[in-house]
C-alpha cells in the first residue's frame, strides 16, 4: 500500500487517543483523511486543533488504511469488536491494549528491538504494554553483546498508564487532602479507576491478580519481553508498583548476563542505542525522572552499576513516559515500519 498519504483513524480519546494525534502531528505523518472514534460523539481541542470524534462503527473503517487503536481491552473493548472489522475493510491495525499481543499470528513490536518482525503481520500488529517497551529499550543493546539470561524489576508506574480515570482520581484524591489541611491522609475520591487510594500513598497492584499471585501487569513483562526481544528463556520476575505520578514509569531493574561486560561497555552500548538517552552523572546528581521525562519520546537510563555481590549482575533506572514512547509514539512508529515496509 505505497501511497503519499493515508486514511488514518484513532479509535480511542482517552490518555493515549490524544497523545497518538499529538504525536502523528508531530511526526508530520502522511495523513490524508482523519478520523477520530470513541464510543460517543463529541468535538475535542488538542493543542489548538480541533477534532470531530465520532461514534465506532464497522463501517467507519471503510477507506481507513491505518487504524490506531487506543480504546479499552476485553470481551467487549474496542480491539475485540472493531479491529477485525477495520481488517477486513482494507486497514492495517495497531492495537495499544493485551488483547492480541500473545496471538502467534500478531507481531509484538518496539521499533528498536524488532522491527523487522513488522513485515510478518497479518492486518493487525500489537503495541507492548508501556512497562515492557521501556525495559526492552534499554535491555536489547547488552542483550545483544553479552546476552541477558536473568531479570528482576520493579516498576514505579505513573496514574495516566491506567487512563483518563486514574488521573482524575489522583487529582480528586490530592485537592480533597489539600482542602482538608493535610490532617487526614487517607481520603475516598468520588469515582475509583484504580483499586487503592494513590495520593500520598504507593501500592504493588496493577492489573488483577493472576497465576503464582503476580498481577497479569507482572505477566506482561515476562511473556512481551519473551516474544519481543526473541529470547523465552531469560528469567524474568516482576513486582509492579503504582505511584502518585501523573505520567512517567519508572523503573529499577536488576539483570545477570551470560558474558563478561563491563559497567563502561554497558554505559557505551547505551550512549549510541537507539531511542535511549543515558542520563547517569550521580556526581552531578543527574540521573532520570518522571517529571522531566513528561512529553519525551525517548527511554531514558541511569544509576547504572554493578552488582556488589553477583559478577555479572548489574542495575539500571529506566524512565520513560508511558502515553508517549510506552503508548502512542511507539504505535506511530509501528504505522512508519508498516509504510516503509510496504511495496
Ligand atoms: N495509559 C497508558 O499509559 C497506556 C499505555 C499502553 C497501553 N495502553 C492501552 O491503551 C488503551 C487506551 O488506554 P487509555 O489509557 O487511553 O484509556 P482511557 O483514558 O480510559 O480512554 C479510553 C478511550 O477508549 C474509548 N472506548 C472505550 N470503549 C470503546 C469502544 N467499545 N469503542 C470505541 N471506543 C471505546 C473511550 O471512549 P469515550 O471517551 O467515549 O468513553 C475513551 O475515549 C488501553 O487498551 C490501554 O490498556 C495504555
Amino acid at each position: 500500500m505505497k501511497k503519499t498519504e493515508y486514511n488514518v483513524a484513532v479509535v480511542g480519546a482517552g490518555v493515549v487517543g490524544i497523545e497518538m494525534l499529538r504525536v502523528l502531528k508531530q511526526r508530520n505523518f502522511p495523513i490524508g483523511e482523519l478520523r477520530v472514534f470513541a464510543r460517543s460523539s463529541r468535538d475535542m481541542d488538542v493543542d489548538g486543533h480541533k477534532y470531530a470524534v465520532k461514534p465506532i462503527s464497522p463501517e467507519g473503517f471503510e477507506g481507513i488504511d491505518i487504524a490506531l487503536f487506543a480504546g479499552t481491552e476485553g470481551e467487549k473493548g474496542a480491539a475485540v469488536t472493531y479491529a477485525r472489522e477495520a481488517v477486513k475493510r482494507g486497514a492495517v491495525v495497531i492495537d495499544n491494549g493485551a488483547d492480541f499481543r500473545m496471538d502467534k499470528n500478531v507481531p509484538l513490536v518496539v521499533p528498536e528491538v524488532n522491527s523487522a518482525d513488522v513485515k510478518k503481520h497479518k492486518g493487525i500488529i500489537a503495541n507492548p504494554n508501556c512497562s515492557t517497551i521501556q525495559m526492552v529499550v534499554a535491555l536489547n543493546p547488552i542483550h545483544k553483546k553479552a546476552g541477558v539470561k536473568r531479570i528482576i524489576v520493579t516498576t514505579l508506574q505513573a496514574s495516566s498508564g491506567a487512563g483518563k480515570g486514574a488521573v482524575e482520581q489522583l487529582k480528586e484524591e490530592n485537592s480533597l487532602i489539600a482542602r482538608a489541611g493535610f490532617d487526614n491522609l487517607s481520603v475516598s475520591a468520588s469515582g475509583k479507576s484504580m483499586p487503592q487510594q494513590l495520593a500520598y500513598n504507593v501500592f504493588p497492584h496493577i492489573g488483577s491478580f493472576a497465576d503464582g499471585d503476580y498481577t497479569n501487569e507482572e505477566w506482561k513483562l515476562v511473556k512481551e519481553t519473551h516474544k519481543i526481544m526473541h529470547a523465552p528463556k531469560i528469567k524474568i520476575s516482576a513486582t509492579t508498583v503504582r505511584v502518585p505520578v501523573r505520567t512517567g514509569h519508572s523503573e529499577s531493574v536488576y539483570f545477570e548476563v551470560s558474558r563478561p561486560i563491563s559497567v563502561d561497555k554497558i554505559k557505551a552500548l547505551l550512549a549510541k542505542a537507539p531511542g535511549v538517552v543515558l542520563m547517569d552523572e550521580p556526581k552531578n546528581n543527574l540521573y532520570p525522572m518522571p517529571k522531566d521525562v513528561e512529553g519525551r519520546d525517548e527511554t531514558f537510563v541511569g544509576r547504572i552499576r554493578q552488582d556488589a555481590f553477583v559478577k555479572n549482575g548489574f542495575w539500571l533506572w529506566v524512565v520513560a513516559d508511558n502515553l508517549r514512547k510506552g503508548a502512542a509514539t511507539n504505535a506511530v512508529q509501528i504505522a512508519e515500519c508498516v509504510i516503509s515496509s510496504s511495496k
